[in-house]
This record gives structure tokens, C-alpha cells and sequence, in this order.
């Protein structure tokens, strides 16, 4: 059975992405801070292959733990989808250096240390797949938003190189850059008044948010090297068309017909 793991795979993203790779004949590790029984639950009441993996994906000790762990069980992953990430709306001015660290910990280095623990053990088979979740936050500037952002440009960077060095060793290494998604993350940096749903939706050429399920289906085809076997180094942006569109709005909104 093939095997996978899935960071930030309580909720959100990360669970669409687990529950669809468990699916598709995967063999699941989901990884979370949070609790997962109720994410592991729903998964083996459908009869899939999954397991839960408490963890913080910042501490090199549990990169190191979980490396042993995916050596004695596969010998290396065939995925690796990096996704665990938290989010930080705050004007650039007001940042504390604490809060700039959490969040590059968190979104870059978490992903660092886990392409290398568990990389090396793909390079050593000479095959499998990662995928990192950046965002279009990782593509271009958006206001209030400089360690998010930074952290996610910093993903792409990292994955371009990462697929530079290892692509010769079998392990490609590509990212999706999602819009903004209907998730947990969401919801609360709504809560807090940042932007609202038309916000959204009128910036969106396709004039909706994705769905966790869109993403999740990029990420499992960026993982299957029978569908993207000679892909690498691309991050691909699942957004509707956001980063393509440099309209003003009212031509954007107008261009939607009656
Ligand atoms: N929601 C969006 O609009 C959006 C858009 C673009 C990119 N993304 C990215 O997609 C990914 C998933 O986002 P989501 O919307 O599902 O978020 P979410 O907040 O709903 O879920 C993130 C999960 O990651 C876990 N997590 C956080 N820190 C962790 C750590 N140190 N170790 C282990 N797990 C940790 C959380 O507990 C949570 O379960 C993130 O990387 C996010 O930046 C989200």
C-alpha cells in the first residue's frame, strides 16, 4: 500500500487532503497539534487506511521521531504533503519579532524540517512526491499580511530549490497556491473583521471561494507520479484565476453578464 502524510490534518485542508488521498488507496498519517481522534474517526468509519500522529511539525525532535517512525513502518513515504500553517493579519509596523518567529517557524521551517527528515529517506529509495501548501499569499503582496506572506514566498522559494537539488534523485517537489479557501482559517480571520466573503468573491474571476476539496485535488495530483510524473518545481495556483486577473473590479464584476 502506498503510503502518505498529511500536516494540519485536524481540520481544513489538511483533513480534505487526507481523507482524499485515504481514498484514492493511501495508507494516511495525519499529522496535527490539535486533537485527531474525531478526524481519524470519521475516516476509518469509512474503512480507510489512517492513523493520527500528534506532533508540532516546529520541533526538529519530532521530525527526527516521526522519520524513525515512517522507516521502520514504510522505509519512505511515497507523499509527503506539508500543510500545517497558522495565519497572522497585523499592519507590518505593529509585528513583534515573537510573532514574525511563530509564524516562519510554523509555515517555513516546520516544512524544512520535514522535506529533510523524511526527504532523505525518499532520496535514499530514489522516488516519492512532497507537496507544500503555500497560497497566492506566496505569488504576490497582500496589505497587513508581511510574516504570512514571507513565510509563503519563503515555501515557494523553498520548494523550487528543493526540487532543483533532488529532482535528479527521483523526488519531485512542487506547492499549490490556493485562494482563499472556506476553512476554519477563514472563519476566524473573519471573525476578527479583516475582509468579508464579497471581498472575495468580487477579486475572484471564477466569483467564489475554493472549496478544500479543489485544493486537496490539486495536491493529490501534483502526488501521483503517474499523472504528474515529469512535474516539478511548479506551484500552482488553485484560485480561480486570481493571479492571473489584473482587473479593476467593476470590469471584473461587470465581465460576469446579467
Ligand atoms: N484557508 C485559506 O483561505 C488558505 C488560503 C491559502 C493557503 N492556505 C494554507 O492552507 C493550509 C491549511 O489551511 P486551513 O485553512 O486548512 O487552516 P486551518 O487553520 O483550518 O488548519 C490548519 C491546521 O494546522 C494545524 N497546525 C497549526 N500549527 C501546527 C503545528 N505547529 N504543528 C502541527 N499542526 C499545526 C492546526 O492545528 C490546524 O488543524 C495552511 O498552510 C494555510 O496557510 C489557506
Amino acid at each position: 500500500m502506498k503510503s502518505a502524510l498529511v500536516t494540519g490534518a485536524a481540520q481544513g485542508l489538511g483533513f480534505a487532503t487526507a481523507a482524499l488521498l485515504a481514498r484514492s488507496g493511501y495508507e494516511v498519517g495525519l499529522v496535527d497539534l490539535k486533537p485527531l481522534d474525531d478526524a481519524v474517526r470519521r475516516l476509518t468509519n469509512e474503512k480507510l487506511s489512517v492513523r493520527g500522529i500528534s506532533g508540532d511539525v516546529t520541533s526538529e525532535e519530532f521530525a527526527q521521531v516521526l522519520a524513525a517512525d515512517i522507516a521502520q513502518r514504510h522505509g519512505a513515504l511515497d507523499v509527503l504533503v506539508n500543510n500545517a500553517g497558522i495565519s497572522l493579519i497585523c499592519p507590518a509596523e505593529e509585528t513583534t519579532a515573537a510573532q514574525w518567529r511563530r509564524v516562519m517557524d510554523v509555515n517555513l521551517l516546520g516544512p524544512f524540517l520535514l522535506c529533510k527528515a523524511l526527504g532523505a529517506q525518499m532520496l535514499a529509495r530514489r522516488a516519492g512526491a512532497i507537496v507544500n501548501v503555500a497560497s497566492i499569499a506566496g505569488l504576490a503582496g497582500v496589505g497587513r499580511r508581511s510574516a504570512y506572506n514571507a513565510s509563503k514566498h519563503g515555501l515557494v522559494g523553498l520548494t523550487r530549490t528543493l526540487a532543483a537539488e533532488w529532482g535528479g534523485r527521483g523526488v519531485r517537489v512542487n506547492a499549490v497556491c490556493p485562494g482563499w479557501i472556506k476553512t476554519e482559517m477563514d472563519e476566524a480571520d473573519q471573525k476578527s473583521g479583516a475582509y468579508s466573503d464579497a471581498d472575495i468573491t468580487n477579486r475572484v474571476p471564477m466569483a467564489r471561494f475554493a472549496r478544500a476539496e479543489d485544493v486537496a485535488s490539486a495536491i493529490a495530483y501534483l502526488a501521483d507520479p503517474k499523472l504528474s510524473g515529469f512535474v516539478n518545481g511548479v506551484c500552482l495556483p488553485v484560485d480561480g484565476g486570481w493571479t492571473a486577473d489584473a482587473s479593476w473590479d467593476s470590469l471584473r464584476v461587470g465581465s460576469r453578464g446579467p
